[in-house]
Protein backbone atom coordinates (compact mmCIF):
# COMPACT_ATOMS: atom_id res chain seq x y z
CA UNK A 1 0.00 0.00 0.00
CA UNK A 2 1.34 3.35 -1.44
CA UNK A 3 1.41 6.16 1.68
CA UNK A 4 -1.34 7.81 -0.18
CA UNK A 5 -3.24 5.13 -0.34
CA UNK A 6 -2.43 5.10 3.61
CA UNK A 7 -3.70 7.66 4.63
CA UNK A 8 -6.12 8.01 2.16
CA UNK A 9 -7.51 5.20 4.80
CA UNK A 10 -7.79 7.60 7.62
CA UNK A 11 -11.36 8.82 8.42
CA UNK A 12 -11.90 12.38 9.15
CA UNK A 13 -9.16 13.63 11.71
CA UNK A 14 -9.82 14.31 15.36
CA UNK A 15 -9.20 17.65 16.61
CA UNK A 16 -8.20 17.73 20.41
CA UNK A 17 -8.17 21.00 22.73
CA UNK A 18 -5.05 21.37 24.81
CA UNK A 19 -6.13 23.28 27.50
CA UNK A 20 -2.13 24.91 27.77
CA UNK A 21 -4.12 28.34 26.82
CA UNK A 22 -6.54 28.09 29.09
CA UNK A 23 -7.55 30.90 31.44
CA UNK A 24 -7.88 29.23 34.55
CA UNK A 25 -9.57 31.27 36.72
CA UNK A 26 -12.72 30.81 34.23
CA UNK A 27 -11.50 26.89 33.00
CA UNK A 28 -15.01 25.65 33.11
CA UNK A 29 -16.38 28.14 30.88
CA UNK A 30 -13.41 27.41 28.35
CA UNK A 31 -13.95 23.46 28.60
CA UNK A 32 -18.05 24.67 28.00
CA UNK A 33 -16.74 26.66 25.25
CA UNK A 34 -15.05 23.63 23.78
CA UNK A 35 -17.35 21.74 23.74
CA UNK A 36 -19.91 24.05 22.29
CA UNK A 37 -17.14 24.58 19.26
CA UNK A 38 -16.82 20.61 18.55
CA UNK A 39 -13.56 20.04 19.44
CA UNK A 40 -13.32 15.80 19.84
CA UNK A 41 -11.35 15.42 23.03
CA UNK A 42 -9.76 18.33 25.74
CA UNK A 43 -6.09 17.06 26.18
CA UNK A 44 -4.54 18.18 29.99
CA UNK A 45 -0.35 18.92 29.49
CA UNK A 46 1.13 18.15 32.79
CA UNK A 47 4.34 19.52 33.27
CA UNK A 48 7.04 18.48 36.08
CA UNK A 49 9.25 21.38 35.51
CA UNK A 50 12.19 18.42 35.41
CA UNK A 51 11.15 16.73 32.40
CA UNK A 52 11.02 20.04 30.55
CA UNK A 53 10.93 23.29 31.60
CA UNK A 54 7.90 24.10 32.41
CA UNK A 55 5.47 23.61 35.60
CA UNK A 56 1.20 23.06 35.23
CA UNK A 57 -1.04 21.33 36.45
CA UNK A 58 -1.85 17.87 38.23
CA UNK A 59 -4.63 15.73 38.64
CA UNK A 60 -6.62 17.92 41.19
CA UNK A 61 -7.49 20.64 38.18
CA UNK A 62 -8.35 17.74 35.81
CA UNK A 63 -10.87 16.13 38.44
CA UNK A 64 -12.12 19.56 38.86
CA UNK A 65 -12.89 19.86 34.70
CA UNK A 66 -14.56 16.96 34.49
CA UNK A 67 -18.18 17.81 36.02
CA UNK A 68 -17.55 21.11 33.51
CA UNK A 69 -17.99 19.08 29.98
CA UNK A 70 -18.83 15.35 28.95
CA UNK A 71 -15.75 15.61 26.54
CA UNK A 72 -13.27 12.86 26.75
CA UNK A 73 -10.19 13.48 28.60
CA UNK A 74 -6.87 12.52 27.57
CA UNK A 75 -3.50 13.68 29.41
CA UNK A 76 -0.15 14.17 28.07
CA UNK A 77 2.68 13.60 30.73
CA UNK A 78 5.54 15.74 30.04
CA UNK A 79 6.41 14.44 33.50
CA UNK A 80 9.40 11.73 35.31
CA UNK A 81 7.73 8.76 36.71
CA UNK A 82 4.58 9.62 34.98
CA UNK A 83 3.23 6.05 36.02
CA UNK A 84 2.99 7.57 39.73
CA UNK A 85 0.04 9.79 38.19
CA UNK A 86 -1.65 7.11 36.38
CA UNK A 87 -4.63 6.24 39.10
CA UNK A 88 -5.45 9.75 40.04
CA UNK A 89 -5.76 10.46 36.28
CA UNK A 90 -8.23 7.66 35.94
CA UNK A 91 -9.60 8.66 39.59
CA UNK A 92 -10.17 12.44 37.67
CA UNK A 93 -11.63 11.52 34.80
CA UNK A 94 -9.37 10.56 32.48
CA UNK A 95 -9.34 7.70 29.32
CA UNK A 96 -6.12 7.74 27.94
CA UNK A 97 -2.51 8.51 29.56
CA UNK A 98 0.02 9.61 26.95
CA UNK A 99 4.05 9.44 28.59
CA UNK A 100 7.47 10.19 26.82
CA UNK A 101 9.25 7.04 25.92
CA UNK A 102 12.23 9.34 27.46
CA UNK A 103 10.63 9.37 30.74
CA UNK A 104 10.28 6.12 30.80
CA UNK A 105 13.56 3.54 31.48
CA UNK A 106 10.89 0.79 31.94
CA UNK A 107 8.37 1.93 29.43
CA UNK A 108 7.42 -1.83 28.70
CA UNK A 109 6.13 -1.74 32.81
CA UNK A 110 4.52 1.93 32.92
CA UNK A 111 2.38 1.27 29.97
CA UNK A 112 1.24 -1.97 31.37
CA UNK A 113 0.82 0.26 35.09
CA UNK A 114 -1.46 2.35 33.03
CA UNK A 115 -3.70 -0.27 31.48
CA UNK A 116 -4.06 -1.99 34.82
CA UNK A 117 -5.22 1.34 36.20
CA UNK A 118 -7.89 1.15 33.63
CA UNK A 119 -6.87 3.65 31.18
CA UNK A 120 -5.60 3.26 27.42
CA UNK A 121 -2.04 3.97 27.11
CA UNK A 122 0.09 6.31 24.85
CA UNK A 123 3.77 6.64 23.46
CA UNK A 124 4.80 10.20 22.92
CA UNK A 125 8.16 10.37 21.50
CA UNK A 126 9.77 14.06 21.12
CA UNK A 127 11.39 15.35 17.92
CA UNK A 128 14.53 13.25 17.94
CA UNK A 129 13.45 10.15 19.57
CA UNK A 130 13.18 7.26 16.62
CA UNK A 131 10.00 5.49 16.45
CA UNK A 132 11.35 2.17 17.23
CA UNK A 133 11.00 3.52 20.83
CA UNK A 134 7.64 2.33 20.36
CA UNK A 135 7.83 -1.16 17.75
CA UNK A 136 8.33 -3.10 20.93
CA UNK A 137 5.47 -2.45 23.12
CA UNK A 138 2.97 -1.49 20.24
CA UNK A 139 0.73 -4.62 21.86
CA UNK A 140 0.26 -2.16 24.89
CA UNK A 141 -0.23 0.92 23.45
CA UNK A 142 -3.77 2.79 21.72
CA UNK A 143 -1.90 5.92 20.41
CA UNK A 144 1.53 7.39 19.30
CA UNK A 145 1.81 10.86 20.04
CA UNK A 146 4.70 12.34 17.48
CA UNK A 147 5.36 15.69 18.99
CA UNK A 148 6.29 18.60 15.96
CA UNK A 149 7.67 20.76 18.83
CA UNK A 150 10.02 20.65 21.76
CA UNK A 151 7.65 19.75 24.71
CA UNK A 152 7.27 22.21 27.36
CA UNK A 153 5.37 25.15 26.06
CA UNK A 154 2.29 26.11 23.58
CA UNK A 155 2.96 28.65 20.19
CA UNK A 156 5.97 26.90 18.83
CA UNK A 157 6.46 26.48 15.77
CA UNK A 158 5.45 23.13 13.57
CA UNK A 159 8.28 20.97 12.99
CA UNK A 160 7.78 19.67 9.63
CA UNK A 161 10.87 17.76 9.37
CA UNK A 162 8.71 15.28 11.24
CA UNK A 163 6.51 14.45 8.71
CA UNK A 164 8.16 11.39 7.70
CA UNK A 165 7.91 10.37 10.96
CA UNK A 166 3.87 10.56 11.40
CA UNK A 167 4.15 8.43 8.20
CA UNK A 168 6.45 5.75 9.28
CA UNK A 169 4.14 5.77 12.99
CA UNK A 170 1.03 5.82 10.78
CA UNK A 171 2.57 2.68 9.14
CA UNK A 172 3.72 1.22 12.10
CA UNK A 173 -0.18 1.89 13.74
CA UNK A 174 -1.76 -0.57 10.82
CA UNK A 175 0.82 -3.27 11.74
CA UNK A 176 -1.20 -3.47 15.04
CA UNK A 177 -4.05 -6.31 15.46
CA UNK A 178 -6.00 -3.24 17.41
CA UNK A 179 -6.88 0.44 16.82
CA UNK A 180 -4.06 2.73 17.24
CA UNK A 181 -4.33 6.54 16.63
CA UNK A 182 -1.50 8.37 15.26
CA UNK A 183 -1.38 11.76 17.33
CA UNK A 184 -0.07 15.07 16.31
CA UNK A 185 0.78 18.00 18.64
CA UNK A 186 2.79 21.36 18.34
CA UNK A 187 2.09 24.19 16.30
CA UNK A 188 -1.01 22.24 14.42
CA UNK A 189 -3.01 25.18 13.12
CA UNK A 190 -5.00 25.72 9.21
CA UNK A 191 -1.72 26.32 7.65
CA UNK A 192 -0.01 23.37 9.19
CA UNK A 193 -3.34 20.86 10.19
CA UNK A 194 -3.38 19.77 6.28
CA UNK A 195 0.37 18.55 6.55
CA UNK A 196 0.24 16.54 9.14
CA UNK A 197 -2.98 15.27 8.30
CA UNK A 198 -1.84 14.12 4.58
CA UNK A 199 1.21 12.75 6.29
CA UNK A 200 -0.93 10.14 8.07
CA UNK A 201 -2.00 12.36 11.48
CA UNK A 202 -5.63 10.91 12.56
CA UNK A 203 -5.76 12.96 15.59
CA UNK A 204 -4.33 16.67 15.38
CA UNK A 205 -4.14 18.19 19.02
CA UNK A 206 -4.01 22.60 18.98
CA UNK A 207 -3.90 24.69 22.10
CA UNK A 208 -2.86 28.26 20.53
CA UNK A 209 -4.83 27.77 17.15
CA UNK A 210 -7.69 26.93 19.31
CA UNK A 211 -7.93 29.96 22.05
CA UNK A 212 -6.20 32.49 20.03
CA UNK A 213 -8.01 32.38 16.63
CA UNK A 214 -9.99 35.40 16.08
CA UNK A 215 -13.39 34.39 15.44
CA UNK A 216 -13.24 32.24 18.94
CA UNK A 217 -13.02 28.41 18.60
CA UNK A 218 -15.83 27.24 16.83
CA UNK A 219 -14.22 29.05 13.72
CA UNK A 220 -10.71 27.59 14.75
CA UNK A 221 -12.58 24.00 14.40
CA UNK A 222 -13.87 24.25 11.45
CA UNK A 223 -10.94 25.90 9.80
CA UNK A 224 -8.64 23.40 11.49
CA UNK A 225 -11.04 20.35 10.29
CA UNK A 226 -11.29 21.96 6.55
CA UNK A 227 -7.37 22.32 6.02
CA UNK A 228 -6.64 18.83 7.62
CA UNK A 229 -9.17 17.59 4.87
CA UNK A 230 -8.04 19.64 1.92
CA UNK A 231 -5.02 18.33 3.02
CA UNK A 232 -5.39 14.78 2.50
CA UNK A 233 -4.88 13.23 -0.74
C1 LIG B 1 3.97 21.31 24.20
C2 LIG B 1 2.49 21.22 24.33
C3 LIG B 1 1.86 22.01 23.19
C4 LIG B 1 0.39 22.17 23.32
C5 LIG B 1 -0.20 22.70 22.02
O1 LIG B 1 4.57 20.76 25.30
O2 LIG B 1 2.08 19.86 24.31
O3 LIG B 1 2.17 21.36 22.00
O4 LIG B 1 -0.17 20.98 23.66
O5 LIG B 1 0.40 23.91 21.79
P1 LIG B 1 0.19 24.73 20.42
O6 LIG B 1 -1.03 24.19 19.74
O7 LIG B 1 0.00 26.15 20.89
O8 LIG B 1 1.42 24.53 19.63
Amino acid sequence: MTDAQLVKAITKPAIVASALPANFARLGEDCRALEKAGVDRIQWDLMDGRFVPNLTFGPGTVAAARAETDLPFEAHLMTLEPEAYAASLADAGCELMIVHAEACPHLHRTLAAIRDAGLRAGVALNPATPLDAVAHVLDLTGLILVMTVNPGFGGQRYLASMEPKITAARRLADTAPHPVEVEVDGGIGPATAGRAAAAGADVLVAGSALFHHPGGPAAAVTALRSAAEKGRP
